[in-house]
């Protein structure tokens, strides 16, 4: 929404339908576009999709929200594989693929921004019994990290969440 009220116009991506026609009614009534899209990150289908229509639909991809984020709850001694792998192919794997996907364009373009949405979880362990949420966010900023320095367009490692990559 903070995109759209500063004047642009979005894709917004969720695996629920029903959150994106509340998000999509609000940008429209600011007067932008939407495309609001039915997409799971974890797939790479979806996922490819959802840059294919961006580009189809506006011509170009100025910025991108690594927004989506899950977590498991459970005291360290319960955490299963299935959790490890939901909360990190989400909050990690799918942040670092859309990352990927997002540059092709924006380095071919010389400008874009990335946000990677992440917790302060990431910084500091929290003790509220949720040791993968930790671990994911502490792998978010190192996406941002490795997708901007290995292409020496910028990018910091301090594992500041926010805006990256300039012409
Ligand atoms: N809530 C907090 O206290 C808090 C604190 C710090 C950081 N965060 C981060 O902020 C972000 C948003 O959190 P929130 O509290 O608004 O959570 P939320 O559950 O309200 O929103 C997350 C959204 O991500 C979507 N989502 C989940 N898995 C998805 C997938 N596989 N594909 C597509 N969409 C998917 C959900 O449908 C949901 O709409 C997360 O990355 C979270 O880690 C939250």
């Amino acid at each position: 929404m903070r995109l759209a009220c500063d004047g642009m116009d979005v894709v917004i991506a969720d695996l629920h339908a029903d959150r994106l026609d509340a998000v999509a009614r609000e940008v429209r009534a600011l007067g932008r576009h939407v495309l609001p899209l039915v997409v799971d990150v974890t797939d790479a289908a979806d996922r490819e999709r959802l840059f294919a229509r961006t580009l189809e639909t506006f011509g170009r991809l100025d910025a991108l929200v690594n927004n989506a984020g899950i977590q498991r709850i459970a005291p360290p001694l319960d955490v299963t594989e299935e959790h490890w792998d939901v909360v990190m192919g989400v909050n990690a794997k799918a942040t670092h693929v859309c990352c990927q996907l997002a540059l092709r364009h924006m380095v071919t373009a010389r400008c874009g921004r990335i946000v990677n949405v992440a917790s302060i979880a990431g910084k500091m362990a929290s003790t509220v019994h949720h040791p993968i949420y930790n671990a994911s966010g502490v792998a978010r900023p190192l996406a941002k990290w490795a997708s901007g320095r290995e292409r020496g367009i910028g990018g910091d490692h301090h594992g500041h969440p926010g805006i990256f990559l300039d012409r």
